[in-house]
């Protein structure tokens, strides 16, 4: 397909670890004084694998993202992405996606997209191309000169993925994209963001708040503790791919998220 083809081949299975967490901690120095948001995280996430965060509110998710996408330092222990460190945010290693789609409302579509090729410079004609594939490759080709108010939520939802791979980053963040979106869109998105990701073998963390959508997207989830967030269990879902609605009515999903509702329920 030609928006594929405009991304890197597929390397295989045979790689190392995209994402290495080890022993990492932090604590926020705010007004109320120290607040300790996650305590000695070790999680590592194999090249192409989908893995979903799940936890209570306030139990540093957000904070751990940041982290990963080099927003933020930790305040002990090791981030990895690639095997190297990631001091700051690099667009080029690691695409964001974040709940609220945060386009530039004096932007188009396509403006929003290109908008990371722009600061890098380089020739216009090649950066718009490459927005405009991402574009198709998200379903919204035709949508490319509208503004963002002119967009419905999932829509815009889909222009801020696009602009998380417009670089071809090995690595895509995701916090909880799709809450602010209708149940029936989120499904759609959902599955819409599965054949993204089969289609460019991208190493994806994704946050969110439903166990359904966490046991439906991925490959392993990751339970965490109430604040100061601990990795409480390590769930694989070895449920067949490519995913469909039907699973969701099977005993095997009801279990998997009946395992991780358990560990969540637990510790509140
Ligand atoms: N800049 C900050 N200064 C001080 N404390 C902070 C800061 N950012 C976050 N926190 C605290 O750190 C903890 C973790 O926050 P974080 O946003 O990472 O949680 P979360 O798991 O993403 O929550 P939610 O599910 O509600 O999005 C919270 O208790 C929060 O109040
Ligand atoms: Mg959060």
């Amino acid at each position: 397909m030609q928006q594929v083809a405009q991304l890197k081949p597929n390397p295989g299975p045979a790689r190392a670890n995209a994402v290495e967490v080890i022993g990492v901690s932090h604590v926020y120095h705010g007004r109320e004084g120290a607040v300790p948001a996650l305590t000695d995280i070790d999680m590592t996430v194999p090249a192409g694998r989908f893995t979903v965060i799940v936890g209570p509110s306030g139990c540093g998710k957000t904070s751990l993202l940041m982290m990963l996408a080099g927003l933020r330092t930790p305040t002990s222990g090791t981030i990895l992405c690639d095997g190297r460190p990631i001091p700051s945010p690099d667009p080029q290693r690691v695409g964001v996606v974040f709940q609220e789609a945060s386009l530039y409302p004096w932007l188009t579509a396509v403006e929003n997209v290109e908008f990371p090729l722009a600061l890098k410079g380089g020739p216009r004609g090649e950066r718009r191309a490459r927005a405009e594939a991402m574009l198709k490759l998200v379903g919204l080709d035709s949508f490319g000169g509208r503004y963002p108010h002119e967009l419905s939520g999932g829509m815009k939802q889909r222009v801020s993925i696009a602009r998380g791979l417009v670089q071809d980053p090995p690595v895509l963040l995701m916090d909880e994209p799709f809450a602010a979106l209708d149940e029936q869109t989120r499904m759609t998105m959902g599955h819409e963001l599965l054949r993204i990701w089969d289609e460019t073998n991208k190493t994806v963390v994704f946050i969110t708040h439903s166990l359904t959508e966490a046991v439906y997207l991925a490959d392993e989830v990751l339970v965490m503790s109430a604040r100061p967030g601990r990795i409480l269990d390590r769930v694989a879902i070895d449920l067949p791919r490519p995913r469909t609605y039907q699973m969701m009515a099977t005993d095997k999903f009801g279990q998997l998220r009946e395992r991780i509702w358990q560990q969540i329920r637990a510790k509140e």
